[in-house]
């Protein structure tokens, strides 16, 4: 079979995440797609990264692993360092070296969350994470770029797919066997659909694969915790799910004993870059959602 010019050789770290199977998944069909795990590159083993990649064969590399418990990354404070800064910055030199395209994937945890209804975070706004995870990725998306300018560094937010079990999902086991579920409500955030993210990437790599610097992708709309669990309850319940609870009670992330590192309030993204590029207004958070929820509990097609 002849190769189309669209056609890629695409490595994909972390495809054993949640974004990492979605791009394998997603992107098989059209492209050459290499999916390794941790198994292949370890990324706290950082002295081997540059010769595992001058070995492999691709031309892009997606970079989906990191640490990203955002209370580990408080305390395993070395371990977050080397994962979210010192290998993607060897991956950027890597990438640099051979001439190959890096996407490297950022949280909206740059930020110290200081947005608010009517000043959604642009890539133009100065990033101050307020804990361990949003400092190592900011630093990550620095050297990154100062070592490849051509990289494409993706901001993005509050994944939900069907690969990995994600927060709707567990909101939904709790309500299915527990008559009260709990969620932060004074944490605000884009509700983001792997599917729709990895298509959204795939569009810029095939369609304008000159971009190059910081964008935000995620799906249009904001939600907080509590609103987002909300939401997927009542789709649960629409789809006849035998819910106990259908509510969720709110509760303040402040004094939430489960949480080591400070979260920042209000990160929800503009993705006005990513649609003056493409032309591609990402769907709202609650249509993707919906259609996530109507795949994994719905009736078969
Ligand atoms: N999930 C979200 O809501 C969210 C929000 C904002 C930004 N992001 C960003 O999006 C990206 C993908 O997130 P995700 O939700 O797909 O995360 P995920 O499911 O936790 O996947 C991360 C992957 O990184 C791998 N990894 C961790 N440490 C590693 C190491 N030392 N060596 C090799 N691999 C290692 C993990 O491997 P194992 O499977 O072996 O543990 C895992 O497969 C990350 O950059 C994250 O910062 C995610």
């Amino acid at each position: 079979m002849s190769k189309s010019p669209e056609q890629l050789r695409v490595l994909v770290l972390g495809a054993n995440g949640r974004l990492g199977r979605a791009l394998t998944r997603i992107y098989a069909p059209r492209h050459e797609v290499i999916g390794w795990t941790r198994q292949q590159l370890n990324l706290t083993k950082t002295s081997a990264i540059p010769d595992l990649l001058r070995k492999a064969e691709f031309d892009l590399l997606i970079n989906a692993a990191g640490l990203t418990s955002v209370d580990q990354c408080e305390t395993d404070t070395e371990i977050a360092r080397l994962t979210n800064l010192e290998a993607p910055h060897l991956m950027a030199k890597a990438c640099a070296e051979r001439g190959a395209r890096f996407i490297h994937v950022s949280t909206d945890y740059v930020f110290a969350g200081d947005g608010d209804d009517d000043h959604l975070l642009t890539e133009d706004d100065t990033p101050a994470p307020l804990n361990e995870y949003g400092r190592t990725k900011l630093a990550g998306e620095q050297a990154v770029l100062a070592a490849c300018p051509s990289a494409l560094v993706a901001r993005v937010s509050w994944l939900f797919g069907p690969d990995k079990k994600s927060f709707p999902d567990t909101v939904i086991e709790d309500a299915l066997c527990k008559p009260v579920v709990l969620a932060v409500n004074d944490k605000w955030s884009c509700p983001t659909y792997s599917d729709d993210l990895a298509q959204w990437i795939e569009t810029l790599f095939v369609q304008h694969p000159e971009t190059s610097g910081i964008i935000h992708l995620c799906n249009t709309g904001h939600a907080s915790w509590q609103e987002y669990g909300e939401r997927a309850l009542e789709i649960a319940e629409e789809l006849g799910l035998p819910l106990q609870a259908k509510k969720v009670t709110g509760h303040s992330m402040h004094g939430f004993e489960k949480f080591k590192a400070i979260r920042p309030p209000f990160t929800a993204m503009s993705t006005a870059r990513f649609t003056a590029i493409t032309g591609v207004t990402p769907r709202h958070w609650e249509d993707a959602i919906r259609q996530h929820l109507v795949r994994q509990f719905g009736p078969p097609d």
